[in-house]
């Protein structure tokens, strides 16, 4: 495979950029559910995304995450493709319900396998960024009321606590929550994702309990552990259609749902006013402390951006999407907008005085990736890395303080309601032999890291 200077350059940050830096970190991140399989092994128990999955009707395909990238037993062979790629750091996530039973005991034949997982890391001089709930909740405690039940919050905290007592010293930063967004509005409004609910009194209940458990795992992290600490949200860039006030008001709403909803609790302690006019029957269950338990502050905020939405007034309330035609899309349909998350990480800084600094915790692209002559034409996924590093560095020229970048992701797999379609990784998997192939943007990423190593 050669690689040629073109493709190095689609994926490499500007010359002059401080991501040239060797401190500035490249990962590449998963999560559990995604990429494990091993549904029934070392004693896991089922999670809300396997109910989901069993569901019929839920999940295109009827796929499920029963093999997924059988990860589980493959770890070792695709840590050794991630170093040989050169990535400095890796993200990805504890299964709650691999390492703790019913009655909140650990197990440990579960926790042994992130130990497993956190030496062949270390053998490789790989960071580990370690996400605590990407989405699988126990089942056993989906039936007890889920993050409907504020009790689900301390659940949460206690599963922090044994983890960070189990791993301690061994992780370089730990993330709570991955887009509580989606757990909250994807899960208990719309029904996209698992637990498959749809009021949106619901989402805002789920997220009041979500954001209350990451500020309290944030602190029993911090009792066990001296690692930064921090959430990931997703964010998405917001357009109105229009000039007009109503679909600006739209916009505006669209902005709090999708990305002040979380923030603002986190960096200001309350959550955005739009949301009770956008929702005026539903209110989040605070009690006296609550929002000074979700303020606590954090060592890193972690940013995950795909693609921006364009908005137009749904005539009432509320807003809907009124996307653009003529622009570039992914497998997904998302709109390819590199600038919204350069105008978003802006904004976030001026919005916020307190924002802790900023890794890239996701960015990446799905598409139809075929194997052809040993390898995987994804140019377009190049191209879509190379614009979102220099919009990164131009949030970072004008004083935003980002860290790092993780690509979304290291290996194709299970993307939640759409099953095994959309391919995400720059590396395919084929999932009836399970064989890795790289695709281009996997080499070319390589080859900028080996540039990277070597200058400066
Ligand atoms: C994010 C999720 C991640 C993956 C990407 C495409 O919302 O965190 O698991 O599915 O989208």
């Amino acid at each position: 495979m050669t690689v040629s200077s073109q493709d190095v350059q689609l994926v490499a940050p500007p010359a002059g950029s401080a991501m040239w830096r060797k401190d500035f970190l490249f990962g590449a991140a998963t999560a559990s559910f995604q990429i494990e399989g091993a549904s029934h092994v070392d004693g896991r128990l089922p999670s809300i995304w396997d109910t989901y999955c069993a569901t019929p009707g839920r999940v295109h395909n009827g796929d499920t995450g029963e093999v997924a990238c059988d990860h589980y037993h493959r770890y070792a062979a695709d840590f050794a493709t991630l170093a040989n790629l050169g990535f400095g750091a890796y993200r990805f996530s504890i299964a709650w319900p691999r390492v703790m039973d019913e009655h909140g005991r650990p197990n440990s034949r579960g926790i042994d396998f992130y130990k497993r997982l956190l030496d062949a890391l270390d053998e490789l001089d790989i960071q580990a960024y370690a996400t605590l709930y990407h989405w699988d909740l126990p089942q056993h405690l989906q039936d007890r009321g889920g993050w409907l039940n504020r009790d689900t919050a301390q659940r949460f905290a206690d599963y922090a606590d044994l983890m960070s007592r189990a791993l301690s010293g061994r992780i370089k930063g730990w993330m709570t929550l991955n887009e509580p967004w989606c757990s909250a509005y994807l899960g208990h409004a719309e029904g996209r994702h698992a637990p498959g609910l749809t009021s949106t009194s619901y989402a805002v209940e789920a997220m009041h309990h979500l954001l209350l458990g990451h500020g309290l795992a944030v602190s029993a992290l911090r009792a066990n552990d001296r690692a930064a600490v921090g959430l990931v949200a997703n964010v998405n860039a917001v357009t109105p259609a229009s000039g007009s006030e109503a679909d600006r008001t739209a916009a505006a709403r669209a902005h709090a749902s999708s990305n002040l909803w979380v923030l603002d609790p986190l960096m200001l302690g309350r959550y955005p006013e739009e949301l009770g006019q956008l929702w005026p029957d539903a209110r989040a269950p605070i009690r006296p402390g609550d929002m000074e338990i979700i303020q606590a502050p954090l060592d890193f905020l972690g940013i995950n951006y795909y693609f921006r939405s364009v908005v137009a007034s749904d005539g009432a309330n509320g807003f809907k999407d009124a996307p653009l035609a003529n622009v570039e899309r992914t497998q997904m349909g998302w709109e390819v907008h590199p600038d919204g998350l350069r105008d978003l990480l802006i904004g976030f800084k001026q919005r916020y005085p307190e924002l802790p600094p900023i890794y890239i915790t996701e960015n990446g692209m799905a598409s139809d990736d075929r194997v052809t002559d040993g390898g995987v034409r994804d140019e377009q996924r190049m191209r879509y890395i190379g614009r979102h590093l220099a919009a990164v560095d131009q949030a970072m020229r004008q004083g935003v303080d980002v860290r790092g970048y993780f690509v979304w992701s290291l290996l194709d797999n299970f993307e939640w309601a759409y099953g095994y379609e959309k391919r995400f990784g720059i590396v395919h998997v084929d999932y009836g032999t399970q064989v890795r192939t790289l695709k281009d943007s996997a080499h070319a990423l390589k080859e900028f890291l080996s540039q990277r190593a070597t200058s400066a």
